[in-house]
């Protein structure tokens, strides 16, 4: 099997990318369930190193992508109150499922310094990018 080390720098690769070329993407990052546990790791990441490693299923935007298994768009995260702060510069932030076999196994998360910047157009375009990550991460090793 692929070791997680090459697939981790693909992921990382992608996140840079994302944040240099599209300039509302402030903080790119992917989140993984974390083994059998009701939880998300963080995986590779751009922008500013966060505390929040591990977030369990329920808690935040991204916690609770993990139980809805549904993409979730935040114009302005000051409106929402299940929300866990990174960083005081973001405004906004949307948060994708990845799949693999049905199963929602992590995501990716990326906030915006930019109030109410994402449209239709980023979620049909992550969730283009969700579903080639689905495909290179090993189905052995996905979980963290
Ligand atoms: N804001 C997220 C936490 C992760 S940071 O954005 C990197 C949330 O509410 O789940």
């Amino acid at each position: 099997a692929q070791d997680n080390k090459s697939v981790d720098k693909r992921l990382l690769l992608i996140c840079e990318l994302l944040e240099k070329h599209i300039p509302y993407y402030n903080w790119v990052g992917f989140y993984f369930k974390n083994g059998d546990r009701d939880e998300l790791k963080l995986g590779p990441y751009v922008g500013a190193p966060t505390d929040h490693t591990i977030i369990p299923f329920g808690k935040g935007i991204c916690g609770q992508v993990a139980v809805s298994n549904q993409n979730f768009v935040v114009p302005d995260v000051k409106s929402q109150d299940n929300y866990i702060a990174c960083s005081i510069t973001v405004k906004a932030e949307i948060v994708v499922p990845i799949f693999i076999d049905g199963e929602n196994i992590g995501q990716i998360d990326i906030d915006s310094n930019t109030i109410n910047p994402f449209t239709e157009e980023d979620e049909r375009f992550l969730e283009y990018v969700c579903k080639k990550v689905g495909k290179i991460i090993p189905v052995d090793t996905y979980i963290y």
